[in-house]
């Protein structure tokens, strides 16, 4: 038998009611204010930019490299001006697949970016121009000196080439370029994907001030106007990294076995590259002896039984195809109330630390009418988390909660390079 009253100790410790919310907004808030000014007791990076928001004019043809999930996406873009753009070009592609790895410890970063290289060179044949600038939307946590020049601090999402932390990321990409011979191309800018999602929103709806990213990572970033003492400025706050939060026994396990322990805990606790693995370690740990899942759940798991049917029929084929075992209707119903419980939970949880942003926007203001521009599958796809994430925003900001308008950005990242390599040209 399951284990119900160990299973049901770990869904309770996962509910937040409205109060623990507001603490949490309040926190990040703080974390926000006190990252800004440098302090080293905050959890929050809040790392500049170098960028504003667009005007909505900016045009032209432009290359954006999106690297930092799943897939590799290098664009072509006409931007056309008066909030027009059109894809010219797009290429896709994995960057694990069971032939070959590019992002594990065996992957350098030769490898890396020689196989970027290789989808630009594709992305400008017979392009007739002698210079085509790129904006290289880099979805890592990056110190950065300048608009061109960002160094990863350190990999996120489980990516774990060696030979790239420390590293300006362009100029790998640039050395890349060279080996293969390609001469017209030239990477002038470097964005975080929460950044770009928010200059493409922007470019359409001026008056976005939040970018957010809830997917295989998670982070959000935002216009900071310092008081009107300094020109406005994008600040990625690398909100993954918060860290003032109440974790379970099994968050701070996942953390434990990850490439990268003690970092990223908010992002553990909610994205969608882990959501699956702590439904798995939580789940192994109140099965019967004897049953277990050798193979680890995914977040596309968790969506498929938050859509399940009353028989639980998705549910017991993922437990078959991953445990190797037919499951009850107790059994199946159990893990679905489990990945309910983690989706809810990541949902509130990223409206908390969402509140928190929109306060910083407000400053000693009220909180205006904004669009706040989201992507991510995990906001798109995954069944009741949009609904979560707006009920929980209005249960920490009250009526206020009216004025936020969420977008869904989907696949913003490569126009919001674009409009960064337009604006650094
Ligand atoms: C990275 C962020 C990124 C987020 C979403 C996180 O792991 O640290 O820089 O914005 O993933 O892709």
């Amino acid at each position: 038998m399951i284990d119900i009253n160990k299973l049901n100790e770990v869904i309770a410790a996962m509910e937040l009611d409205s109060d623990q919310l507001k603490e949490i907004a309040q926190a990040y808030r703080q974390d926000m204010v006190r990252g800004l000014k440098g302090e080293e007791d905050s959890t929050l990076q809040m790392l500049n930019s170098y960028i504003g928001l667009p005007s909505g004019d900016e045009q032209g043809y432009y290359l954006a490299l999106d690297l930092g999930g799943t897939n590799v996406r290098v664009l072509l873009i006409r931007l056309d001006g008066g909030s027009r753009y059109e894809e010219v070009k797009k290429l896709v592609r994995p960057l694990v697949t069971e032939e070959y790895n590019l992002i594990n410890k065996e992957s350098s970063p030769e490898k890396l970016f020689g196989f970027i290289a290789d989808m630009i060179a594709e992305a400008v044949e017979g392009l007739d121009t002698e210079k085509i600038y790129l904006g290289h939307a880099f979805s890592f946590g990056s110190k950065q000196e300048n608009i061109y020049n960002a160094r990863l601090i350190k990999w996120s999402k489980e990516f774990a080439v060696p030979g790239v932390e420390g590293q300006v990321v362009n100029d790998l990409l640039k050395k890349a370029l060279a080996e293969k011979g390609i001469t017209n191309v030239e990477p002038n800018s470097v964005i975080n994907d929460t950044v770009a999602i928010l200059l493409a929103a922007a470019y359409e709806r001026p008056d976005t001030t939040i970018g957010m990213i809830y997917a295989t990572g998670y982070n959000a970033c935002y216009i900071e106007s310092y008081g009107g003492l300094k020109t406005p400025e994008i600040i990625n706050m690398e909100s993954g990294g918060f860290a003032k939060l109440m974790r379970t026994e099994y968050d701070a396990r996942l953390d434990a076995m990850s490439q990268t322990p003690g970092s990223q805990q908010l992002e553990k606790m909610i994205s969608g590259r882990y959501m699956g693995e702590l439904i798995t370690l939580i789940f192994n740990d109140v099965l019967p002896e004897g049953k277990h899942f050798d193979k680890v759940m995914t977040s596309i798991d968790i969506s498929a039984m938050l859509s399940d049917d009353d028989a639980y029929t998705k549910t017991k084929s993922i437990i078959k195809e991953k445990a190797g075992f037919d499951a009850c209707d107790f059994g199946a119903s159990s893990l679905r109330r489990l990945a309910e419980a983690v989706s809810v939970r990541s949902a509130r949880l990223a409206a908390a630390a969402l509140a928190g942003a929109i306060w910083q926007v407000a400053g000693t203001g009220k909180i205006r009418p904004q669009h706040v521009a989201i992507d991510g599958s995990v906001y798109a796809y995954m069944p009741g988390v949009k609904e979560n994430l707006l009920k929980a925003l209005y249960e920490i900001l009250g009526e206020d909660a009216a004025n936020i308008m969420p977008v869904l950005v989907s696949g913003g990242c490569g126009l919001g390079a674009a409009i960064a390599a337009a604006i650094a040209e």
